[in-house]
């Protein structure tokens, strides 16, 4: 017999049902976390739900809701630990003692030191039998709450950095010509995550010569809400003309500036409906560490940053980057002058590059993509 205290095998995949469940508010969830929750009695599922947004009923009760009468003597099984605070809506241990369930499996505990392990004793305490994931189990249960982890944790959001790259790992030619280095099929799933995240950043200095959207295009579903696009603007240069500045009122747009940017040009953008944000910092990873405390504070649980090479190295300098995706295109552009995908000092050994361990790897049209995590989801048992 499994001891108490630890999921069966088939709580194992029901956690994963879960975990699958908690995805489909990625997206449209944050500020608070994603979290799914099926609900199984005499090996069946009797009822699954998701957290489908702020206001909206937690996993939990969507799951009870779906299970009705069949809730009595069965198993709960969510990725995140039932929250014990009314916050928009009522506390989940109470609709949870109330629907009479005997045992719950939780993925993983509330990140947040004063609430942590407070929902796990309230259901024990009302007699019911709790066991809480570990391992990879544990590991998967966070990555689906991912940005509502880190963010808790830090106080900034999760940052996945994505560049596309020839094999020579340039991103332009000699000349600047940049498009397209990366096929239809990799650009559409750019489009996706972009529709998933809270934000999407670049540097002013791809902002200067792309002047890009940001947006997130030809997704389908279509996005619930649209990303806040973000600009790290030491100087705040950001061209009054450029398409970010032109749409600023309908999509927000933040400028991270420092505290050498001209007062006029912070005026000025402010004045065209750009949320600009003057830090105390003037350059370097400093510059940076305020510009995503500052997201942070506007509850942006995710950015995805894609480049240019000067940030996407200033970044990776800083140890800053949680996630990396990386487009390989099949093509070799060449030239002593053409840009390479990573600007800045670099590692010194081979053994000192920032590495992903274990990355995902997969096939986009001719592209091949490679993704995965440079630093844990914080909220791990210690
Ligand atoms: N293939 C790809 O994946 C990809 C992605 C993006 C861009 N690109 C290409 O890359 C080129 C632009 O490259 P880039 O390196 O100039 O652009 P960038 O990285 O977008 O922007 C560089 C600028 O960012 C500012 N910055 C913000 N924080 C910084 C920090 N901590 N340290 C240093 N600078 C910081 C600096 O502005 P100040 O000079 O005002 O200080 C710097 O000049 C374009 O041709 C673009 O098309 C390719």
């Amino acid at each position: 017999m499994t001891p108490a205290g630890r999921p069966t095998a088939a709580e194992r995949t029901l956690l994963a049902r879960a975990c699958d469940l908690a995805l489909r508010a990625r997206g449209h969830v944050s500020p608070n976390p994603a979290v799914g929750a099926v609900i199984a009695r005499d090996g069946e599922v009797v009822g699954e739900g998701w957290h489908t947004g702020p206001g909206k009923p937690h996993a939990e009760p969507a799951a009870i809701a779906a299970a009705g009468a069949a809730t009595r003597g069965a198993t709960l099984v969510c990725t995140l630990e039932p929250c014990s605070h009314t916050g928009r809506t009522g506390p989940c241990t109470e609709a949870v003692i109330a629907a009479g369930i005997a045992r719950v499996v939780v993925g993983t505990l509330d990140p947040l030191e004063r609430t942590r392990g407070q929902g796990v004793k309230i259901l024990t305490d009302a007699g019911i039998e709790v066991a809480i994931a570990d391992g990879e189990d544990a590991d998967h249960a966070r990555e689906v709450a991912s940005p509502f982890l880190t963010w808790a944790a830090t106080g900034r959001p999760e940052v996945m950095l994505k560049m596309a790259a020839s094999l020579d790992g340039r991103v332009a030619t000699r000349t600047g010509n940049t498009r397209w280095i990366s096929g239809p099929e990799a650009r559409a799933l750019v489009h996706r995550w972009r529709a998933d995240m809270d934000a999407v950043g670049v540097g002013i200095g791809t902002a200067d010569a792309d002047d890009p959207s940001l947006t997130a295009r030809d997704v389908d579903p279509a996005p619930v809400r649209r990303a806040t696009r973000v600009v790290f603007d030491p100087h705040a240069r950001l061209r009054l003309d450029s398409v970010l500045v032109q749409t600023a009122r309908d999509i927000p747009v933040v400028v991270l500036a420092g505290s050498l940017a001209a007062p006029e040009r912070v005026d000025a953008l402010r004045a065209a409906g750009v949320d600009v944000e003057v830090g105390q910092a003037d350059h370097g990873a400093a510059f940076l560490a305020e510009g995503l405390d500052a997201l942070g504070r506007r509850e942006i649980q995710s950015i995805l940053v894609e480049g240019g090479p000067t940030v996407a190295g200033a970044l990776l300098e800083a140890h800053l980057v949680d996630r990396l995706a990386w487009v390989v295109a099949p093509i070799v552009i060449g030239g002593d002058g053409a840009p390479a995908a990573v600007r800045g000092v670099g590692a010194d050994q081979i053994a000192d590059a920032a590495r992903i361990p274990a990355p995902r790897v997969e096939r986009l049209g001719d592209d091949v993509l490679l993704i995965g995590r440079l630093r844990p989801v914080p909220g791990g048992i210690a």
